[in-house]
Protein backbone atom coordinates (compact mmCIF):
# COMPACT_ATOMS: atom_id res chain seq x y z
CA UNK A 1 0.00 0.00 0.00
CA UNK A 2 1.10 3.40 -0.91
CA UNK A 3 0.55 5.82 2.04
CA UNK A 4 -2.32 7.81 -0.45
CA UNK A 5 -4.04 4.83 -0.66
CA UNK A 6 -3.53 1.36 -2.66
CA UNK A 7 -1.37 1.28 -5.76
CA UNK A 8 -3.86 1.81 -8.72
CA UNK A 9 -6.65 3.20 -6.36
CA UNK A 10 -7.18 6.77 -6.99
CA UNK A 11 -9.83 7.14 -3.63
CA UNK A 12 -8.49 5.98 -0.36
CA UNK A 13 -11.44 3.86 1.14
CA UNK A 14 -12.66 4.58 4.32
CA UNK A 15 -14.04 2.56 6.40
CA UNK A 16 -16.24 4.13 9.50
CA UNK A 17 -16.68 2.33 12.35
CA UNK A 18 -19.95 3.39 14.83
CA UNK A 19 -22.05 2.12 17.32
CA UNK A 20 -19.72 -0.44 19.50
CA UNK A 21 -20.81 -2.29 23.12
CA UNK A 22 -20.14 0.79 25.05
CA UNK A 23 -23.19 2.38 26.86
CA UNK A 24 -22.42 5.42 24.58
CA UNK A 25 -23.39 3.53 21.36
CA UNK A 26 -25.85 5.90 20.41
CA UNK A 27 -23.46 8.78 21.00
CA UNK A 28 -21.42 7.06 18.54
CA UNK A 29 -23.82 6.49 15.86
CA UNK A 30 -24.50 10.36 15.75
CA UNK A 31 -20.73 10.91 15.55
CA UNK A 32 -20.93 8.35 12.45
CA UNK A 33 -23.96 10.69 10.62
CA UNK A 34 -22.08 13.86 11.44
CA UNK A 35 -18.60 12.79 9.65
CA UNK A 36 -20.31 10.92 6.88
CA UNK A 37 -22.25 13.60 5.88
CA UNK A 38 -19.31 15.89 5.85
CA UNK A 39 -16.65 13.37 4.86
CA UNK A 40 -15.34 14.58 1.18
CA UNK A 41 -16.51 11.86 -1.06
CA UNK A 42 -14.71 12.63 -4.09
CA UNK A 43 -11.84 12.10 -2.17
CA UNK A 44 -12.54 9.32 0.14
CA UNK A 45 -14.92 5.98 -0.86
CA UNK A 46 -16.62 5.64 2.62
CA UNK A 47 -17.78 2.43 3.88
CA UNK A 48 -20.28 2.42 7.18
CA UNK A 49 -19.40 -0.67 9.77
CA UNK A 50 -21.77 -0.60 12.58
CA UNK A 51 -21.00 -2.84 15.72
CA UNK A 52 -24.09 -4.00 16.96
CA UNK A 53 -24.11 -3.77 20.91
CA UNK A 54 -23.57 -7.68 20.96
CA UNK A 55 -19.91 -6.80 19.26
CA UNK A 56 -20.94 -8.12 15.83
CA UNK A 57 -19.92 -6.17 12.83
CA UNK A 58 -22.74 -5.25 9.88
CA UNK A 59 -23.14 -3.46 6.82
CA UNK A 60 -24.55 -0.17 7.59
CA UNK A 61 -26.72 2.44 6.13
CA UNK A 62 -24.76 5.52 4.84
CA UNK A 63 -28.46 7.38 5.56
CA UNK A 64 -27.35 9.70 7.76
CA UNK A 65 -30.44 10.55 9.66
CA UNK A 66 -31.27 6.98 10.57
CA UNK A 67 -28.29 8.08 13.00
CA UNK A 68 -29.74 10.80 14.71
CA UNK A 69 -30.60 11.52 18.46
CA UNK A 70 -33.74 12.32 20.06
CA UNK A 71 -35.09 11.60 23.70
CA UNK A 72 -37.89 9.59 22.32
CA UNK A 73 -35.29 6.88 20.38
CA UNK A 74 -31.79 6.31 20.33
CA UNK A 75 -30.00 5.11 17.33
CA UNK A 76 -29.05 1.87 17.49
CA UNK A 77 -26.90 -0.56 15.28
CA UNK A 78 -29.21 -3.91 14.43
CA UNK A 79 -27.18 -6.97 14.76
CA UNK A 80 -27.57 -8.68 10.91
CA UNK A 81 -27.48 -12.28 9.82
CA UNK A 82 -24.75 -10.90 7.21
CA UNK A 83 -21.70 -10.21 9.14
CA UNK A 84 -18.37 -8.45 8.17
CA UNK A 85 -14.66 -8.92 9.29
CA UNK A 86 -11.68 -7.70 8.37
CA UNK A 87 -9.06 -10.23 6.89
CA UNK A 88 -5.88 -10.42 4.92
CA UNK A 89 -6.85 -11.69 1.97
CA UNK A 90 -3.52 -11.76 -0.85
CA UNK A 91 -1.08 -8.95 1.15
CA UNK A 92 -4.05 -6.55 1.38
CA UNK A 93 -6.68 -5.98 4.17
CA UNK A 94 -10.18 -6.88 2.39
CA UNK A 95 -13.59 -6.46 4.18
CA UNK A 96 -15.54 -9.92 3.85
CA UNK A 97 -19.13 -10.20 4.57
CA UNK A 98 -20.08 -13.85 5.84
CA UNK A 99 -23.52 -14.96 6.26
CA UNK A 100 -24.42 -18.85 7.51
CA UNK A 101 -23.71 -21.54 4.81
CA UNK A 102 -22.38 -19.42 2.70
CA UNK A 103 -19.33 -18.15 0.93
CA UNK A 104 -17.81 -15.07 2.32
CA UNK A 105 -17.96 -12.26 -0.14
CA UNK A 106 -14.81 -9.83 -0.24
CA UNK A 107 -15.88 -6.02 0.08
CA UNK A 108 -12.84 -4.98 -1.02
CA UNK A 109 -9.54 -3.25 0.34
CA UNK A 110 -9.74 -0.79 3.18
CA UNK A 111 -7.13 1.45 3.54
CA UNK A 112 -7.74 3.17 6.80
CA UNK A 113 -10.53 2.92 9.42
CA UNK A 114 -11.87 5.92 11.36
CA UNK A 115 -13.43 4.18 15.10
CA UNK A 116 -15.82 6.70 15.54
CA UNK A 117 -16.08 4.88 18.63
CA UNK A 118 -16.90 6.34 22.46
CA UNK A 119 -16.11 4.34 25.62
CA UNK A 120 -15.15 0.48 26.41
CA UNK A 121 -14.40 -1.37 23.42
CA UNK A 122 -13.69 1.13 20.96
CA UNK A 123 -12.25 4.51 22.50
CA UNK A 124 -10.12 2.21 24.91
CA UNK A 125 -7.53 0.48 23.17
CA UNK A 126 -9.46 -2.38 21.79
CA UNK A 127 -10.22 -1.95 18.62
CA UNK A 128 -6.92 0.03 18.02
CA UNK A 129 -4.95 -3.72 19.21
CA UNK A 130 -7.61 -5.35 16.30
CA UNK A 131 -6.06 -3.06 13.84
CA UNK A 132 -2.88 -3.13 15.00
CA UNK A 133 -3.04 -6.86 14.70
CA UNK A 134 -4.61 -6.76 11.20
CA UNK A 135 -1.84 -4.31 10.51
CA UNK A 136 -4.73 -1.69 9.62
CA UNK A 137 -4.35 1.91 9.50
CA UNK A 138 -6.67 3.81 11.52
CA UNK A 139 -7.39 7.66 12.78
CA UNK A 140 -6.74 8.63 16.43
CA UNK A 141 -4.48 7.33 19.19
CA UNK A 142 -3.18 3.42 19.83
CA UNK A 143 -3.56 1.51 22.17
CA UNK A 144 -1.64 2.41 24.84
CA UNK A 145 -2.89 6.65 25.00
CA UNK A 146 -6.52 4.93 24.02
CA UNK A 147 -6.38 3.16 27.28
CA UNK A 148 -4.62 5.23 29.38
CA UNK A 149 -7.30 7.89 28.15
CA UNK A 150 -10.06 5.50 28.70
CA UNK A 151 -9.01 4.85 32.87
CA UNK A 152 -9.69 7.91 35.07
CA UNK A 153 -7.26 6.39 37.60
CA UNK A 154 -4.24 5.63 35.17
CA UNK A 155 -4.53 8.97 33.27
CA UNK A 156 -4.24 10.76 36.89
CA UNK A 157 -1.14 8.57 37.56
CA UNK A 158 -0.05 9.48 34.28
CA UNK A 159 -0.81 13.92 34.40
CA UNK A 160 0.43 13.59 37.57
CA UNK A 161 4.04 12.11 36.19
CA UNK A 162 3.82 15.09 33.43
CA UNK A 163 3.46 17.83 36.33
CA UNK A 164 0.38 18.32 35.28
CA UNK A 165 -2.30 19.92 38.44
CA UNK A 166 -4.80 16.81 39.21
CA UNK A 167 -7.59 17.09 41.63
CA UNK A 168 -8.00 15.55 44.79
CA UNK A 169 -8.90 11.79 44.16
CA UNK A 170 -9.46 8.47 45.53
CA UNK A 171 -9.54 5.15 43.50
CA UNK A 172 -11.72 2.18 44.73
CA UNK A 173 -10.75 -1.36 43.41
CA UNK A 174 -13.69 -3.75 43.55
CA UNK A 175 -11.67 -5.39 45.57
CA UNK A 176 -11.28 -2.55 48.35
CA UNK A 177 -14.73 -2.00 48.02
CA UNK A 178 -16.05 -5.13 48.69
CA UNK A 179 -13.69 -6.38 51.30
CA UNK A 180 -13.62 -2.87 53.77
CA UNK A 181 -16.36 -0.46 52.31
CA UNK A 182 -15.36 1.22 56.33
CA UNK A 183 -12.33 2.25 55.08
CA UNK A 184 -13.41 3.38 51.79
CA UNK A 185 -15.75 5.67 53.19
CA UNK A 186 -13.59 7.28 56.05
CA UNK A 187 -10.94 7.83 52.83
CA UNK A 188 -13.96 9.55 51.09
CA UNK A 189 -14.67 11.59 53.94
CA UNK A 190 -11.11 12.99 54.14
CA UNK A 191 -11.68 14.35 50.58
CA UNK A 192 -14.13 16.48 51.99
CA UNK A 193 -18.28 16.95 49.99
CA UNK A 194 -18.59 17.37 47.59
CA UNK A 195 -17.09 14.21 45.80
CA UNK A 196 -17.85 13.21 42.05
CA UNK A 197 -18.07 9.23 42.18
CA UNK A 198 -17.40 8.34 38.97
CA UNK A 199 -16.42 4.95 37.21
CA UNK A 200 -13.04 4.63 36.25
CA UNK A 201 -13.51 3.47 32.50
CA UNK A 202 -16.69 5.27 31.38
CA UNK A 203 -17.94 8.19 29.24
CA UNK A 204 -20.47 10.69 28.21
CA UNK A 205 -21.45 11.17 31.93
CA UNK A 206 -22.37 7.89 32.42
CA UNK A 207 -22.44 6.41 36.32
CA UNK A 208 -21.42 9.83 37.60
CA UNK A 209 -23.02 10.97 40.56
CA UNK A 210 -22.64 14.51 42.54
CA UNK A 211 -22.85 13.34 46.10
CA UNK A 212 -22.98 15.64 49.07
CA UNK A 213 -23.07 14.29 52.12
CA UNK A 214 -21.87 10.51 53.34
CA UNK A 215 -25.69 9.47 53.43
CA UNK A 216 -25.87 9.33 49.43
CA UNK A 217 -21.97 7.93 48.88
CA UNK A 218 -23.09 3.78 48.75
CA UNK A 219 -25.90 4.37 46.65
CA UNK A 220 -23.79 6.46 44.26
CA UNK A 221 -20.66 3.97 44.43
CA UNK A 222 -23.16 0.85 43.58
CA UNK A 223 -24.66 3.39 40.54
CA UNK A 224 -21.08 3.72 39.54
CA UNK A 225 -20.52 -0.02 39.96
CA UNK A 226 -22.90 -0.52 37.03
CA UNK A 227 -20.48 0.41 34.89
CA UNK A 228 -17.33 -0.34 36.51
CA UNK A 229 -16.15 -2.46 39.16
CA UNK A 230 -13.75 0.48 39.72
CA UNK A 231 -14.37 3.53 41.04
CA UNK A 232 -12.72 7.14 40.97
CA UNK A 233 -13.99 9.50 44.00
CA UNK A 234 -12.76 13.02 43.39
CA UNK A 235 -13.33 16.16 45.47
CA UNK A 236 -15.34 18.30 43.80
CA UNK A 237 -14.19 21.57 42.29
CA UNK A 238 -15.39 24.83 41.84
CA UNK A 239 -14.58 26.33 38.64
CA UNK A 240 -15.17 27.09 34.86
CA UNK A 241 -15.42 24.26 32.55
CA UNK A 242 -12.17 24.80 29.94
CA UNK A 243 -11.57 22.91 27.12
CA UNK A 244 -9.35 22.24 24.59
CA UNK A 245 -8.83 20.67 21.22
CA UNK A 246 -5.66 19.16 20.12
CA UNK A 247 -4.87 18.01 16.94
CA UNK A 248 -1.63 15.84 16.09
CA UNK A 249 0.99 17.91 14.11
CA UNK A 250 2.37 16.51 11.14
CA UNK A 251 5.78 14.63 10.64
CA UNK A 252 7.84 15.84 13.80
CA UNK A 253 5.57 18.78 14.30
CA UNK A 254 4.50 19.96 17.89
CA UNK A 255 0.87 18.77 18.54
CA UNK A 256 -1.62 22.01 17.34
CA UNK A 257 -3.55 23.21 19.92
CA UNK A 258 -7.10 25.09 19.41
CA UNK A 259 -8.80 28.19 21.13
CA UNK A 260 -10.10 26.46 24.40
CA UNK A 261 -13.62 26.67 24.65
CA UNK A 262 -16.28 26.94 27.38
CA UNK A 263 -19.25 24.33 28.87
CA UNK A 264 -21.77 25.75 30.77
CA UNK A 265 -24.82 23.58 32.36
CA UNK A 266 -28.08 26.02 32.01
CA UNK A 267 -30.79 25.32 34.49
CA UNK A 268 -33.24 22.45 33.71
CA UNK A 269 -32.21 20.54 37.28
CA UNK A 270 -28.70 19.82 35.69
CA UNK A 271 -26.12 19.52 38.85
CA UNK A 272 -23.53 19.25 36.67
CA UNK A 273 -22.44 18.12 32.53
CA UNK A 274 -24.44 15.03 32.94
CA UNK A 275 -25.60 12.91 29.97
CA UNK A 276 -28.86 14.57 30.02
CA UNK A 277 -27.64 18.00 29.51
CA UNK A 278 -25.14 16.20 27.00
CA UNK A 279 -27.18 14.88 24.58
CA UNK A 280 -30.92 14.95 25.40
CA UNK A 281 -31.76 18.01 26.93
CA UNK A 282 -29.67 20.49 24.58
CA UNK A 283 -28.86 22.11 28.14
CA UNK A 284 -25.09 23.21 28.07
CA UNK A 285 -23.97 26.04 26.20
CA UNK A 286 -20.44 25.78 24.55
CA UNK A 287 -18.91 29.38 23.67
CA UNK A 288 -15.76 29.15 21.98
CA UNK A 289 -13.44 30.91 22.07
CA UNK A 290 -14.05 30.80 25.45
CA UNK A 291 -13.94 34.13 27.73
CA UNK A 292 -10.63 34.18 29.07
CA UNK A 293 -7.31 36.27 29.91
CA UNK A 294 -4.65 35.93 26.98
CA UNK A 295 -2.40 34.54 29.42
CA UNK A 296 -4.98 31.78 30.47
CA UNK A 297 -5.66 31.00 26.80
CA UNK A 298 -2.03 30.59 26.23
CA UNK A 299 -1.58 28.22 29.36
CA UNK A 300 -4.89 25.93 28.27
CA UNK A 301 -3.24 25.61 25.00
CA UNK A 302 0.22 24.53 26.81
CA UNK A 303 -0.90 22.42 28.95
CA UNK A 304 -3.32 20.67 26.93
CA UNK A 305 -0.51 19.64 24.42
CA UNK A 306 1.32 18.40 27.88
CA UNK A 307 -1.32 16.51 28.28
CA UNK A 308 -1.81 14.98 25.08
CA UNK A 309 2.11 14.00 24.67
CA UNK A 310 2.04 12.66 28.21
CA UNK A 311 -0.40 9.88 27.61
CA UNK A 312 1.07 9.48 23.84
CA UNK A 313 -1.15 11.08 22.05
CA UNK A 314 -1.79 10.70 17.99
CA UNK A 315 -4.38 12.05 15.71
CA UNK A 316 -6.80 13.82 18.15
CA UNK A 317 -7.85 14.45 21.74
CA UNK A 318 -9.72 16.99 23.45
CA UNK A 319 -8.39 17.93 27.05
CA UNK A 320 -10.96 19.01 29.37
CA UNK A 321 -9.70 21.34 32.52
CA UNK A 322 -11.56 23.21 35.69
CA UNK A 323 -10.40 26.69 36.06
CA UNK A 324 -10.79 27.56 39.50
CA UNK A 325 -11.48 31.30 40.47
CA UNK A 326 -7.99 31.62 41.59
CA UNK A 327 -6.82 31.29 37.91
CA UNK A 328 -5.33 27.33 38.76
CA UNK A 329 -5.99 25.20 35.74
CA UNK A 330 -6.69 21.79 37.12
CA UNK A 331 -6.69 19.06 34.07
CA UNK A 332 -10.15 17.12 34.16
CA UNK A 333 -10.05 14.25 31.63
CA UNK A 334 -8.45 13.61 28.14
CA UNK A 335 -10.67 12.15 25.65
CA UNK A 336 -8.90 10.51 22.98
CA UNK A 337 -12.02 10.22 20.41
CA UNK A 338 -14.31 13.06 21.90
CA UNK A 339 -17.48 14.53 20.43
CA UNK A 340 -16.96 14.61 17.53
CA UNK A 341 -20.90 15.65 15.92
CA UNK A 342 -20.26 19.03 13.80
CA UNK A 343 -22.09 20.48 16.76
CA UNK A 344 -19.21 18.72 19.40
CA UNK A 345 -16.88 20.96 21.16
CA UNK A 346 -13.91 19.38 19.48
CA UNK A 347 -14.86 20.35 15.81
CA UNK A 348 -16.85 23.80 17.39
CA UNK A 349 -13.04 24.53 18.84
CA UNK A 350 -11.05 23.72 15.61
CA UNK A 351 -14.06 25.83 13.51
CA UNK A 352 -13.04 29.05 16.18
CA UNK A 353 -9.72 28.29 15.15
CA UNK A 354 -10.06 28.41 11.38
CA UNK A 355 -10.59 24.69 10.87
CA UNK A 356 -13.63 23.38 9.53
CA UNK A 357 -15.64 20.28 9.97
CA UNK A 358 -14.85 18.61 7.02
CA UNK A 359 -10.90 20.13 6.44
CA UNK A 360 -10.71 18.23 10.11
CA UNK A 361 -11.89 14.80 9.01
CA UNK A 362 -9.48 15.37 5.75
CA UNK A 363 -6.92 16.26 8.49
CA UNK A 364 -7.11 13.36 10.09
CA UNK A 365 -7.33 11.20 7.52
CA UNK A 366 -4.41 12.30 6.33
CA UNK A 367 -2.56 11.89 9.55
CA UNK A 368 -3.90 8.38 9.94
CA UNK A 369 -2.39 7.21 6.29
CA UNK A 370 0.78 8.80 6.65
CA UNK A 371 0.74 6.80 9.91
CA UNK A 372 2.18 2.81 10.20
CA UNK A 373 1.03 0.36 12.65
CA UNK A 374 3.55 -1.19 14.53
CA UNK A 375 6.01 0.50 16.86
CA UNK A 376 6.31 3.87 15.33
N1 LIG B 1 -14.15 16.73 40.48
C1 LIG B 1 -15.17 17.40 39.92
N2 LIG B 1 -15.58 18.60 40.39
C2 LIG B 1 -16.62 19.27 39.83
N3 LIG B 1 -17.31 18.81 38.77
C3 LIG B 1 -16.98 17.61 38.26
C4 LIG B 1 -15.88 16.85 38.80
N4 LIG B 1 -15.76 15.73 38.07
C5 LIG B 1 -16.74 15.76 37.15
N5 LIG B 1 -17.48 16.89 37.24
C6 LIG B 1 -18.64 17.22 36.39
O1 LIG B 1 -19.12 16.03 35.77
C7 LIG B 1 -18.96 16.07 34.37
C8 LIG B 1 -18.57 14.70 33.85
O2 LIG B 1 -17.37 14.24 34.45
P1 LIG B 1 -16.17 13.68 33.61
O3 LIG B 1 -15.11 13.24 34.54
O4 LIG B 1 -15.77 14.69 32.59
O5 LIG B 1 -16.79 12.39 32.94
P2 LIG B 1 -17.00 11.93 31.42
O6 LIG B 1 -15.76 11.18 31.06
O7 LIG B 1 -18.17 11.06 31.48
O8 LIG B 1 -17.17 13.18 30.60
C9 LIG B 1 -17.91 17.14 34.14
O9 LIG B 1 -18.02 17.70 32.86
C10 LIG B 1 -18.25 18.13 35.26
O10 LIG B 1 -19.42 18.88 34.91
MG1 LIG C 1 -15.94 14.81 30.51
Amino acid sequence: MTTEGRTGQSKPRVAVLFGGRSSEHAVSCVTAAGVMGAIDKDKYDVIPIGIAKTGQWVLASAETNEWSLSASSLPEVAPSAQTVALAEIGGEHQLIVASPNTVPEELGAVDVVFPLLHGPFGEDGTIQGLLELSDTRYVGAGVLASAVGMDKHFMKVVFEAAGLHVGPYIAVTDRQWRNDPETVRKRVDQLGFPVFVKPARAGSSMGISKVDSIEGLDAAIETAREHDPKLVIEAGITGREIECAVLEGRGTDAPRTSMPGEISVAGGGHEFYDFNAKYVDDAAALSCPADLPEEAITRVRELAAVAFDAVGGEGLSRVDFFYTPDGELIINEINTMPGFTPKSMYPQMWKASGLGYAELIDELIHLALHRKTGLR
